[in-house]
C-alpha cells in the first residue's frame, strides 16, 4: 500500500506559532506510524512563498520577497526538524520546479478546455493606480456581514471574490476602489460538481473527513460551484503559461496546492523514483491542514486532478479547527501567540508533541494555556510514562542478579498489548489522533497500577521469581510503548528503543533482546510549576 501525506504549506510571511504546529503535527504522527508498519510512504510539503502575505511583509520592511521568504523558510525548516518531523520531501513554492509543474498542470487544463477567457470586471485603484491582488481588498462578507479579505472570510470561511464584497476599500490606501473592464482566464470548476459530489459521498460513507471539512463542503456543493478566475495582477508567482496573459500570475490557490505534485516530483528525481507510485488511484492519501484550508483540498484540488486526469484523489481529510491561548484568540498581529522557535528553545519537542495532540482541536476550538501545557508535561508525561518507566529501570539497575526472560511476561499484558496495537492502529488511521494517545496514556496508567499491585520491592524478599516476572513484565510493556509511542514521542521513543537494544522500532508485538537494559537517565525533567507564572508574564510582556 502506498501512503501520501501531505502537510499544508505555511505562508513564509512570519514564524510559525502552536497554531500551524497543532494543525500539522497529525502529519508526522502519520507519516511515522506507516513506515512503522512498513508501508511505503512519501510525506511532502514546503513553504508556501508566493503569496501576497509574503509581499506585504517585503513591503513593510522595505526588502524584496525573497529577502522574506528565505528567512521565514529557513526558520521554518529548524522547527520542523527541531520537533522531529520526517517530511521526505520539504520544499518550497519559489524553486524553478515549482513553477514548471505548476505551468505543466496550467497548460493542461487551458488545453482541455477547463481554462478559458472571459472579460470581467476588476477592483482598480485609481489612488494607487494599480489593480488591486484579493488580499488587497477588505470589506465585509457578502454572506455573514462580518470584516473580510478579499479571498476569503475568516469568519464563515466562504471563499470570496473581492468584486462580492460589500463596502470594499483598499489596503494600500483605504480608498474605494472602483470596477474597470478586463480579459482573465477562468477555470470551470462549475464542471466539476458531479464528481466532486460523489467525492464528497464517498468521504462521508467512509467517514474520511472530519465533520467540519464535511459540512464545510457540503455547504459549497449546495450553493453551486461557480467558475473562478485564476490570473492575477500580482508582483510574485507562478507566470501564466498563456499568450497574452504572461503579466499575470497563476492563482495562488491553484498553484500552491500542485504544491503537493511539485514536491513529489522533486522527491522522484533526487530519488531516482517515478511518482506514479504515489499519484494513483489505490494509494491513501492524508491531507493535513487548518480548517480555513478545507475548500482548497476538498473542491479546487480535487478538479485539478480530475482536470488534468491525475487520477489520484484526496481520500482522507484531516483538518483541525483552532487553538486559543489563555482562552483567548491567537493573534499574531497584536503579538498574542506562543511562537515555534521561542517554545523550542526552552521545552522538550515531546512535551510539545504531547500537549498539541492530546489536547488536539479535532472537533472543536482547543485551548494552549501554560498551566495546563506545564501540568501535562509533569503529571501525564513524566508522572505517568516517565515514572513508570523509571521506576522499571532503576529497580533493575540495582538487582544485578536480574535476567531478561520474556517467558516470564504475564499472559493476560501479553494479550492486552497485541489488542493494543490493533485499536491504536486504527485510531491513528482514521486520524483519530488524541484517542490514540489517550488510549495509549490509559495504558500506562494500567501498567503503573500493576507495578503497585505486584509489589516487587517487597517479593524481592518473599518471593524473587515472582518479582522477575513482574519486571520482565514491565520490560516488555516499555518496549512496545516505545514503538507505539514512537509516531507521537519519537524522541523518547528513541532514547528507550536504545536502552533495550531495539533494533528497529515496528508497529507489531516485539520481545526485547535478552540483554540488560542500558542505565538510562530519567525520560523527562519536571517543570517547575513556578515556570507557569513566568511564561503568563512573558506572555503579557511582548503584546503590542
Ligand atoms: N499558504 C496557504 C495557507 O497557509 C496554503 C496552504 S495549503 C496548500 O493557508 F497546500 F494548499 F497550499
Ligand atoms: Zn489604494
Amino acid at each position: 500500500m502506498a501512503v501520501l501525506i501531505a502537510g499544508a504549506w505555511p505562508y513564509a510571511n512570519g514564524d510559525l506559532h502552536l497554531g500551524h504546529l497543532s494543525s500539522l503535527i497529525p502529519g508526522d504522527c502519520l507519516a511515522r506510524y506507516f513506515r512503522q508498519k512498513g508501508e511505503k510512504v512519501l510525506y511532502v510539503s514546503g513553504s508556501d512563498c508566493n503569496g501576497t502575505p509574503i509581499t506585504i511583509r517585503a513591503r513593510q520592511e522595505g526588502v524584496s520577497p525573497k529577502v522574506i521568504a528565505d528567512r521565514y523558510h529557513d526558520s521554518f525548516q529548524r522547527c520542523f526538524d527541531q520537533l522531529g518531523f520526517t517530511f521526505d520531501c520539504y520544499t518550497r513554492t519559489d524553486t524553478l520546479l515549482h513553477h514548471e509543474v505548476v505551468q505543466k498542470i496550467f497548460k493542461t487544463l487551458y488545453d482541455r478546455g477547463f481554462i478559458y477567457h472571459k472579460q470581467t470586471k476588476q477592483m482598480y485603484c485609481s489612488h494607487c493606480a494599480q489593480f488591486l491582488p484579493d488580499r488587497y481588498v477588505e470589506g465585509l462578507c457578502p454572506h455573514c456581514g462580518a470584516h473580510a479579505r478579499g479571498d476569503q472570510c475568516d469568519a464563515c470561511s466562504t471563499i470570496l471574490d473581492p468584486v462580492d464584497l460589500l463596502e470594499p476599500t483598499c489596503k494600500l490606501c483605504g480608498h474605494t476602489p472602483e470596477l474597470r473592464q478586463v480579459e482573465h482566464l477562468y477555470f470551470a470548476l462549475s464542471q466539476f460538481q458531479p464528481q466532486l459530489e460523489q467525492l464528497y459521498v464517498r468521504a462521508k460513507k467512509n467517514n474520511d473527513w472530519r465533520e467540519n471539512a464535511l459540512n464545510l463542503t457540503r455547504r459549497y456543493l449546495d450553493e453551486g460551484l461557480q467558475d473562478r478566475a485564476v490570473t492575477r495582477d500580482l508582483p510574485i508567482g507562478v507566470s501564466v503559461p498563456i499568450k497574452g496573459f504572461e503579466d499575470k500570475k497563476v492563482y495562488v490557490w491553484i498553484e500552491a496546492v500542485s504544491g503537493y505534485y511539485s514536491a513529489s516530483v522533486r522527491w522522484a528525481r533526487e530519488h531516482h523514483k517515478d511518482i506514479s507510485e504515489f499519484w494513483r488511484k489505490d494509494t491513501v492519501f492524508y491531507y493535513i491542514q487548518g480548517k480555513d484550508n478545507v475548500p482548497f483540498h476538498t473542491i479546487i484540488w480535487p478538479a485539478i486532478l480530475l482536470g488534468t486526469g491525475i487520477n489520484a484523489l484526496p481520500t482522507h481529510l484531516v483538518a483541525n479547527e483552532y487553538v486559543t491561548l489563555e482562552h483567548k484568540k491567537l493573534s499574531t498581529s497584536r503579538n498574542w501567540a506562543v511562537w515555534a522557535p521561542d517554545i523550542l528553545k526552552r521545552y522538550d519537542p515531546d512535551s510539545i508533541r504531547y500537549f498539541l495532540i492530546i489536547n488536539a482541536p479535532e472537533t472543536h476550538d482547543a485551548d494552549f494555556s501554560w498551566k495546563a501545557f506545564i501540568e501535562s508535561h509533569n503529571g501525564e508525561l513524566l508522572g505517568a510514562y516517565g515514572n513508570f518507566v523509571n521506576r522499571t529501570l532503576k529497580f533493575i539497575e540495582k538487582l544485578p542478579e536480574f535476567k531478561l526472560d520474556n517467558a516470564q511476561v504475564d499472559a493476560e499484558i501479553l494479550q492486552e498489548t497485541q489488542a493494543l496495537y490493533g485499536r491504536v492502529g486504527q485510531l491513528i488511521e482514521s486520524a483519530h489522533l488524541k484517542a490514540a494517545l489517550s488510549e495509549l496514556f490509559s495504558w500506562i496508567r494500567r501498567l503503573n497500577k500493576y507495578f503497585d499491585e505486584q509489589k516487587p520491592w517487597q517479593r524481592i524478599q518473599d518471593a524473587p521469581f515472582n518479582a522477575y516476572a513482574t519486571l520482565n513484565t514491565c520490560l516488555f510493556s516499555i518496549a512496545n510503548l516505545a514503538q507505539m509511542l514512537a509516531p507521537f514521542l519519537p524522541f523518547s521513543s528513541r532514547k528507550l528503543g536504545k536502552a533495550l537494544h531495539l533494533r528497529t522500532l515496528k508497529w507489531e508485538i516485539i520481545h526485547c533482546p535478552e540483554k540488560r537494559p542500558e542505565p538510562l537517565d530519567p525520560l523527562f525533567a519536571r517543570i517547575d510549576p513556578a515556570q507557569i507564572q513566568v511564561e503568563r508574564e512573558r506572555l503579557e510582556q511582548q503584546i503590542r
